[in-house]
């Protein structure tokens, strides 16, 4: 089960791989697993323990692969099953386990169960695994004109979309079905037994391939109320509603445990995973998911929300692990869906919808200090208690990519919303490998031939950020989060920490810039997220530091492992 009471995931350091961006190694632009797995050395050398690998399943890519068509494959233009195989043995050589990407609220409307709906009759069984319902009739007269609730899309306008009937009874337009993200995602039906029962199968086939775990999109929404009623009045993201913490994701939840549990560890000491994702406004809104029996873990989204502030952070740490108590919550401050962190700790309020627009609106300015930010950021990410997630690239400090042109943008946001939300591609540019040539060394080809330009285009300066660049330097971010990990292994008071002490112990004022706490045995961190210089607290060494640390005082914008 563990090892000596300790189970891996509780302290693990995962690794999100957002595959089309990661590395390319077919020469086409797009990254793909022989990529990935070309570059697990340099992921062993940094020192993570997993990596999850967002969707890399048949999909049109309408929303970067969140759309599949098919959950039990490999999409041709990222490999073959035989490089998921070979990925995964690959990874577990390194010590590194493979969790995935489970998509269980939608698939995508090419999906062969959403063409059968599709080409079905109103009130076939075939549509009752989705959420097809009637239009509402307006003004006008009956007809069916107006979508069935006023439920939003959470990528702008309506959440329902109108078909054309052609089923031989009815020629025309026709019912609605809902997909609370874009039109080409269709909401599954989870009252209907065919769709847990598919997800089972899905569970146990890419369990009996071997990986260690499953990430779960949007697990605070796959059940929707079945009477499908019109939301009244604000709609905060912590209460439960018509399609967020319904109470019957529990059950469900606690079903998929027992598939995890029931599984023998493959390779490696330990039980298999779950991590869900959940957003929320409040961390008590995670305490349903956490009850003994249900997910292992769900994300803890409290260090991207905080503001960069000592007080925020510190109300943030303390409610995540008030509830969490760290090791069931993974701590992170980056993911494929929000502003990197290198750019976002240029404004001071933390991440919302709008972030992305003020990024552009601020052109350059700032741009040292968020970089610096993030640096301090990453030393309090893996110095907190339990787990914590890195998103691809922010061990090199990548910003994010605000110039990425009209043209060349991906995101369903960007197009629902008519432009008004930029989206998530500026976080998603492929990774810079090399300091020159095309594409900075993302895609590699056989000698002599020319690899296409990324699938995104990258900045003309990205090169500095490259892996190349950057492990020539001893100060460079990689550098410094490799440093960090090894630490964090080797530290009796880091990770999990030691049994039976205090998660952690807040030191100083809680007022004023220093962010400082004490884990036992023997380590502070100091993270100064104020304007001003502020006294090193007391301490035996300097374990690691994110800038320049001199005289005793810590600058602005900086972070300290101490050890005491
Ligand atoms: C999750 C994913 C996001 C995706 C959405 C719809 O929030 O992280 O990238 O767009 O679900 O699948």
């Amino acid at each position: 089960m563990s090892d000596g009471g300790h189970v891996w995931w509780e302290d693990a350091v995962g690794y999100e791989v957002y595959p089309r961006s990661f590395a390319d190694a077919d020469g086409d632009g797009v990254g793909d697993l022989p990529g990935l797995r070309s570059r697990l050395g340099y992921l062993a050398d940094l020192g993570v323990d997993a990596i999850w690998l967002t969707p890399f399943y048949p999909s049109p890519l309408a929303d970067g692969g969140y759309d599949v068509s098919d959950y039990c494959a490999v999409d041709p233009l990222l490999g073959t099953m035989a490089d998921f195989d070979a990925l995964v043995s690959g990874a577990a050589a390194r010590q590194i386990r493979v969790i995935i990407d489970l998509v269980p609220n939608h698939c995508s409307s090419a999906h062969p169960l959403f063409r059968a709906a599709l080409a079905a009759a109103p009130g076939s069984d075939e549509r009752a695994r989705f959420i097809f319902r009637d239009g509402r009739d307006n003004e006008q007269g009956p007809g069916g004109g107006q979508p069935p609730n006023n439920w939003p899309s959470q990528f702008g306008g309506s959440a329902w979309t109108r078909v054309t009937e052609a089923d031989g009874h009815h020629q025309g337009p026709g019912q609605w079905y809902l997909h609370l993200f874009d039109t080409s995602q269709p909401d599954w039906n989870w009252h209907h037994p065919d769709v847990p029962a598919l997800f089972e199968d899905v569970i146990r086939f890419w369990l009996d391939r071997g990986v260690a775990g499953l990430r779960v999109d949007v697990a605070h929404g796959i059940v929707k109320d079945p009477g499908l009623p019109d939301l009244t009045g604000p709609q905060p993201l912590n209460a439960p509603s018509a399609y967020r913490h319904r109470p019957e994701l529990q059950p469900l939840f606690r079903s998929w445990r027992a598939i995890l549990d029931s599984y023998p560890a493959e390779g490696f000491p330990g039980p298999r995973t779950a991590v869900g994702e959940v957003w929320y406004d409040v961390p008590e809104t995670l305490a349903p998911y956490l009850r003994s029996g249900g997910l292992p873990q769900v994300f803890n989204f409290q260090l991207i929300l905080a503001g960069w502030r000592a007080a925020e952070f510190r109300t943030a740490i303390d409610s995540a692990l008030a509830v969490t108590g760290g090791s069931r919550a993974p701590w992170v401050i980056g993911t494929h869906d929000v502003a990197r962190p290198a750019s976002r700790y240029r404004l001071d309020e933390g991440f919302t919808p709008q972030t992305v627009s003020r990024l552009i609106a601020l052109g350059d300015r700032n741009a040292e200090a968020g970089a610096r930010r993030a640096r301090a950021a990453a030393l309090v990410l893996l110095a907190l208690p339990g787990s914590a997630y890195i998103y691809q690239g922010e061990e090199l400090g990548l910003p994010e990519v605000t110039g990425i042109p009209d043209d060349a943008r991906q995101d369903p946001r960007f197009f629902r919303t008519k432009g008004e939300f930029p989206g998530r591609d500026g976080c998603r540019v492929p990774l810079p490998w090399s300091a020159a040539g095309t594409g900075f060394g993302f895609s590699r080809t056989g000698q002599g031939s020319c690899p296409a330009e990324p699938w995104l285009p990258q900045p003309a300066d990205w090169g500095r950020y490259s892996v190349e660049s950057q492990l020539a330097d001893e100060h460079s971010t990689v550098n410094l989060y490799r440093s960090a990990l090894r630490l964090r292994r080797d530290h009796p008071a880091l990770g999990r920490g030691a049994p039976g002490r205090d998660a952690l112990r807040w030191l100083g004022p809680d007022e004023g810039g220093l962010l400082c706490f004490a884990r036992e045995p023997g380590f502070v961190l100091a993270a100064n997220l104020g304007p001003a210089p502020v006294p090193l607290p007391a301490h035996r060494d300097v374990l690691l530091a994110s800038g320049p640390v001199a005289g005793g005082s810590l600058p602005p914008d900086t972070a300290v492992w101490l050890g005491t």
